[in-house]
């Protein structure tokens, strides 16, 4: 099962590229920037991975990423996460990357769009992997703030294949964000946010009609609103699920309680995704492992989830029928 798991055409929609910063190449970059990390080795890294709640993770990530200064660290950053996803059987990754966290340590837009294109077309030209690029927006951070980036990211904006929303999510609301969000769409780039990971069932309502979202990251806690199940249902809203990520932020306790079987039986469309592989325990393979482990699904199962995420991922048309096609091959 393994081995089909890793042959499935896997696309990743929901990752972040800081968070696929593993600890050797955290201290590698360290040394090359002159950069005291709070830790004495990898090990101890990885021992301080023991997460209460995504606020205990969100320190360590925004901590962990203060490595990353040239554009040429953002690309090793991302080469390096390309070429493990590629051996995993990945072939189309979603990256979500925080220019607010970048600017706050005074690391410049297009330091960090320099860094990050020129991976994703080494990504492709090497190892046959496509990418594609959202621009998140800090919730914990002022929507003005938000609304800068949006505006000074001008020349960029071509380049963008959605924006998103993410970090510390209760508390603040997608309705924050609105306008910002409404400025994008005006813009014609898609949208995308996390919601009901750790917020109630209404941030989720509120992403849909007030971001006018085409997915949704995480969305877990949708079940505990059958109205809104039914609606997302219905409308065949996306959502973006990190199973090992639930896990390790305390969201489930365990990967047998997680609500994915309730989820797909509810006739939700469902894709598996890493969000913070490096932070979490694993990749894509992890993830889809995890689930075999917990849940015995069948290959159709799994074979039906990466169809979701081949059918909803940003590509071009073409692109997307070579996947599904390679996708219909796998057996
Ligand atoms: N930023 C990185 N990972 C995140 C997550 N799981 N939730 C919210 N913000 C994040
Ligand atoms: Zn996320």
């Amino acid at each position: 099962m393994r081995d089909f798991l890793r042959r499935l055409p896997k696309a990743e929609l929901h990752l972040h590229i800081e968070g696929s910063l593993e600890p050797e190449l955290m201290f590698s970059l360290a040394e090359r920037n002159g950069i005291r990390l709070p830790y004495g080795s990898v090990e101890e890294v990885r021992a301080a991975y023991d997460f209460a709640d995504l606020q205990s993770f969100l320190d360590l990530y925004y901590q962990g990423m203060s490595v990353l200064r040239t554009a040429e660290d953002f690309h090793d950053l991302a080469m390096d996460y390309f070429r493990r996803a590629s051996a995993e059987g990945v072939v189309h990754v979603e990256m979500h990357f925080d220019p607010q966290a970048h600017l706050a340590r005074g690391v410049e837009l297009p330091v960090v769009m320099e860094g990050l294109s020129r991976a994703r077309r080494q990504a492709w030209r090497e190892l046959g992997v496509s990418s594609a690029m959202i621009l998140a927006f800090l919730r914990d951070r002022p929507a003005e703030e938000a609304m800068q980036v949006l505006e000074s990211a001008a020349p960029y904006w071509e380049m963008l294949d959605a924006v998103g929303l993410d970090s510390a999510e209760q508390g603040n609301p997608p309705e924050k964000f609105a306008a910002v969000f409404r400025f994008a769409r005006e813009l014609g780039i898609p949208r995308v946010a996390h919601a009901g990971e750790e917020g109630p069932p209404a941030y989720i309502r509120e992403a849909l009609d007030l971001l006018d979202v085409c997915r949704i990251d995480h969305g877990v806690r949708c079940l505990e609103d059958p109205t809104l199940v039914a609606r997302l249902r219905d409308e065949r809203v996306v959502l973006t699920v990190c199973p090992l990520s639930n896990v390790r932020l305390r969201v489930v306790e365990r990967m047998a309680d997680h609500p994915l079987p309730q989820l797909l039986e509810a006739g939700l469309t469902l894709t598996l995704n890493s969000d913070d592989p490096a932070y979490f325990g694993g990749g894509m393979l992890q993830n889809f492992a995890a689930c075999h482990e917990a849940f015995g699904w069948s290959k159709e199962t799994f074979t039906g989830l990466a169809r979701n995420a081949l059918e909803a991922a940003f590509m071009s048309d073409e692109r997307r029928q070579e996947l599904l096609h390679r996708l219909a091959e796998t057996r």
